[in-house]
């Protein structure tokens, strides 16, 4: 049999934990009621499951249950969070914050309401990836209503000041949201320590199963209120409809609870891993890390290759290894990542990147053999590369 691929893109999801899977099975056949079926039994049992997950959910970030919405990922938790504060604030204020190097999930919405007429300010990030937060403080305006910074970013990792955003929003009156689809589970997040009004999360970047994921809303101190995007059977208080997914949300409660007990085991595993990878790398030479060096999630590690055609590098690492590269592909055409270019670097320098994103079931043995391959392979494509510049300036 052929060997799969070793997976390395926990940063686009990650492989579901079989604790997970073992939680969430019985609530597909055996519990399958309908929460919202306040009548019997089977509706009984399935609420009682959603709410051990809600409250699950809402200690690992310091919230209370009543403040989570069950959503289907952190997309629609961007978009309800989002277009919901501009819709129920509007007469308040049109002005809307964020960064450059946002998810497409916070910065499409944003553009759609920019349609709308509201005013956008998108921050620039420096060259390790982190806002500067006094241009975050110069951008704030009396008519702002919304700021919104991820906490760790997807592509290269890099942790935003969460809590000194927190406290500079609080301090104006101004709601914070943060994307926290990357950070859940890796990092502490307490959202009466950090100030945050609004937070998206995400089960499959957790080993939990796709297709689930939640909105914080803040409750009290202040109160967010928010303008529901999907009408229906009034369920999640009014503010997002739609039949609850039982397995999933047992599913994610399940992962959070895995996530938040391994967090410190697991971050100490994970740098170490990163470690064995960069160190071996970077003696290649002319190999640039794309986010800060120390202020990133631990088994993130983004990288841009010099003197190398990064097509070329993504093909000739595809058969050993599950990677991320630095282009994105749109209809018509291939383009560099956002992120990279926002941090000031070139287009050859963009695509030709790799994110590896070390996981839970990543061992030392793997990296090992992904640290020998992709030596080998930038080796050799350096010196096609060298092979043609002589060609045609053999002088
Ligand atoms: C930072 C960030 N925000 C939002 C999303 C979208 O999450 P989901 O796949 O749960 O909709 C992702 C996943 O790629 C992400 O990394």
């Amino acid at each position: 049999m052929l060997q799969r691929p070793i997976y390395l893109d926990n940063n686009a999801t990650t492989p579901m934990d079989e604790r997970v899977l073992a939680a969430m099975i019985p609530y597909f056949t055996e519990h399958f009621g309908n929460p919202a079926s306040i009548n019997h039994f089977y509706g009984w049992e399935a609420e009682a499951a959603v709410k051990k997950a809600r409250e699950t959910l809402a200690s690992a970030i310091n919230a209370t249950p009543e403040e989570i919405i069950f959503t289907s990922g952190a997309t629609e938790s961007d978009n309800l969070a989002i277009k919901g504060v501009a819709e129920a604030y509007f007469s308040k204020g049109r002005h809307l914050i964020s960064v450059v190097s946002e998810h497409n999930a916070i910065l499409d919405p944003l553009h759609y309401l920019e349609n709308l007429g509201f005013e956008l300010t998108l921050l620039p990030v420096q060259s390790d990836g982190l806002i500067d937060i006094n241009l975050l403080e110069k951008a704030i305006r009396p008519d702002t209503i919304l700021v919104s910074v991820m906490a760790a970013n997807n592509e290269i990792g890099v942790l935003q000041p969460i809590a000194e955003i927190g406290k500079l929003c609080r301090d104006r009156n101004i709601f914070f949201h943060t994307d926290a689809a990357q950070a859940l589970g890796k990092i502490p997040l307490n959202v009466e320590d950090m100030n945050i009004d609004l937070m998206s999360l995400t089960a499959h970047k957790i080993y939990g199963p796709k297709g689930i994921g939640a909105l914080y809303i803040r409750r009290r101190n202040p109160r967010v209120k928010l303008a529901p995007q999907l009408h229906g059977g009034g369920h999640e208080r009014g503010m997002r409809s739609g039949t609850l997914y039982t397995p999933q949300i047992v599913g994610f409660g399940e992962a959070v609870k895995l996530a938040l007990k391994e967090m410190k085991s697991e971050t100490k595993r994970l740098t170490n891993l990163r470690q064995q990878l960069w160190e071996k790398l970077a003696t290649l030479g002319e190999i640039y890390l794309n986010g800060h060096p120390t202020k990133h999630l631990a088994g993130n590690l983004n990288i841009s290759v010099a003197g190398v055609d990064g097509q070329a590098l993504l093909l000739g690492l595809q058969p050993l290894m599950a990677v991320s590269s630095g282009s994105a592909c749109t209809s018509t055409k291939i383009e560099p990542s956002h992120v990279l270019t926002a941090l000031g670097r070139s287009d050859a320098l963009a695509y030709a990147s790799i994110r590896f994103g070390i996981g839970r079931f990543n061992t030392s043995d793997e990296i090992d053999q992904v640290v020998e391959h992709t030596i080998s392979t930038i080796q050799s494509l350096r010196k096609v590369q060298q092979s043609k510049s002589f060609a045609s300036n053999p002088s």
